[in-house]
């Protein structure tokens, strides 16, 4: 069978290489049509043709001047259609519902966008999702390959199901972490022998820095949590694990180095791990306390941080709270907020004078408008478990465009979060020079808040 196959297969190959000089009649029967097809035919047959009859309604936001651009839910619409006001026009397919129901701003965009921005947006549900051995669990990453604009960042979304571990390993990036679910065992020791260990809960951070090895262990519930990492091309395909650096170090080497014999290293995996269930963490965290001549890592240098228990401070719109070198100094240069937004409300419109933003969503559903110099603006429709990228400088707002609360981390490489307020600055620039650049009226001068809002609250959009 294979012998004929593979020579059929290399004779069409050699007629397609052929074919500009050959006729297809002769060549290759009905894979193409005739000559005659090309250009103008007088035998054209000339019915009479009349638009497609695409039924749909369009949503009330939908009819409004684009430029007020409001939320379009397109989950509610029977049909959705790329129409702003009397922009756009009807959509008879090809084309995936799916997507466009989640993402009407990207169908039916709002008359303020124009041009183009970097893609502010990957959801983790299309990274290939790399699966743990035996059910231990998986590991899904943005980068460069899927952003190449987040270029500061890059993150991973693992799963480690009860007492699995991601195997002791190493890396070149710094590693900053939220817990999402569950709970964990951390443990790593520093470059002065100090050791540490501490199990963190949803909510909860940890820090290694680079080249600290470290593993984390799932208790009992499991554990899901965020890694970010300050380089946009990491991969966590390439950190460095335990049973690599011994698979592939002479034994001999091996055995001269920790005072064995090289039988020692007969039964050490023939593969890396990575992933894979191991003995349940004793409960009692005293138990793997390993305590050196060096002691333990300084509490001021801890690899953790109880971010869980930190009361979050309390706005209109819903709540704040922030971690950054200030309260968790290990962490130099990770500074994060995780914000709720109640439905409605809406992170204002700011953005970070000293870092990009590498933002993940938790829960609910939002959008933002991604404003970079001079006129380019997208507005991106996000969900929980996507990713966004807003680079430094550049104003963006998030919007919580559903019925549930909206909670997201944003992250910078700063040393301290800050973030400019356009509502802050507005109201604290002397109202005349306001006027005089944007002509708004005295009485609305009058009404601009000077304290930053962080998330204003609001009535529902759908
Ligand atoms: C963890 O996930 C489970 C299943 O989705 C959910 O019931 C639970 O509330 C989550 N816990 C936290 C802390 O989010
Ligand atoms: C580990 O042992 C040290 C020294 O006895 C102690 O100070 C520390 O609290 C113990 N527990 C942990 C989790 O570090
Ligand atoms: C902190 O991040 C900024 C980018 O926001 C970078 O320029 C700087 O080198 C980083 N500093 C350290 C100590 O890594
Ligand atoms: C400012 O707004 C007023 C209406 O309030 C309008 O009459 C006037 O032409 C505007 N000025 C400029 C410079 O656009
Ligand atoms: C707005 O207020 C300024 C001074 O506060 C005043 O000079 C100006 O006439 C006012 N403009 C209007 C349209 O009332």
């Amino acid at each position: 069978m294979k012998i004929p196959l593979l020579a059929t297969l290399l004779h069409v190959l050699s007629l397609v290489q052929a074919a500009p000089a050959r006729s297809n009649s002769d060549s290759n029967p009905g894979l193409r049509g005739s000559e005659s097809l090309v250009g103008y035919s007088p035998s054209e047959p000339s019915a009479s043709k009349s638009a497609p009859d695409i039924k749909y309604t369009l949503l009330p936001g939908q009819k409004e001047d684009p430029n007020i651009g409001s939320y379009l839910d397109f989950e509610k619409a029977d049909n959705p259609q790329p129409i702003r006001g009397s922009s756009g026009g009807d959509d008879p397919g090809p084309r995936n519902y799916n997507y466009d129901r989640i993402n009407s701003d990207k169908l039916a965009p709002p008359g303020t966008d124009h041009g183009q921005t970097i893609n502010a947006q990957w959801p983790m549900g299309l990274s290939h999702n790399r699966l743990g051995i035996e059910g231990a669990g998986w590991a899904r990453q943005e980068n460069t390959v899927v952003m190449p604009d987040a270029k500061m960042m890059a993150g991973v979304d693992m799963r480690l199901e009860p007492a699995a571990y991601r195997e002791l390993h190493w890396h070149v990036a710094s590693e900053w972490s939220l817990v999402l679910n569950g709970s964990c065992r951390i443990q790593a020791i520093n470059e002065n022998g100090e050791t540490f260990i501490d199990d963190l809960n949803a909510g909860d951070v940890w820090f290694f820095p680079p080249g600290i090895p470290h593993s984390i262990q799932a208790l009992d519930d499991g554990v899901e949590f965020l890694l970010v990492f300050d380089d946009g091309d990491f991969s966590e395909d390439n950190t460095f694990l335990a049973t690599e650096v011994f698979l592939h170090t002479p034994k001999e080497v091996l055995a001269k180095n920790l005072g064995l014999t090289t039988s020692a290293f007969d039964n050490i995996p023939g593969d890396e791990l990575y992933i894979f269930k191991g003995t349940p963490a004793p409960a009692d965290i005293e138990e793997q306390n390993v305590t050196t001549s060096a002691g333990l890592v300084p509490r001021t240098q801890s690899y953790s941080y109880h971010f869980s228990e930190q009361e979050a401070h309390n706005v209109a719109g819903g709540s704040v709270k922030i971690v950054d070198p200030i309260n968790f100094p290990i962490a130099s240069n990770f500074s994060a907020a995780i914000v709720t937004v109640h439905p409605g409300g809406m992170r204002e419109i700011h953005w970070h004078p000293t870092s990009d933003e590498w933002t993940f969503f938790i829960s609910g559903q939002g959008r933002a408008t991604l404003f970079t110099a001079p006129n380019a603006a997208t507005t991106f429709d996000y969900r929980a478990g996507d990713v966004g990228y807003f680079p430094k400088s550049n104003s963006h707002y998030i919007e919580n465009t559903g019925d549930e609360d909206l909670v997201f981390v944003e992250v910078l490489q700063a040393p301290q979060f800050t973030d400019m307020a356009l509502g802050q600055w507005i109201a604290s620039t002397p109202k005349q020079i306001i006027s005089d650049t944007l002509n708004l009226s005295n009485d609305t001068l009058s009404k601009l808040k000077k304290e930053k809002q962080y998330v204003v609250a609001g009535n529902t959009t759908s």
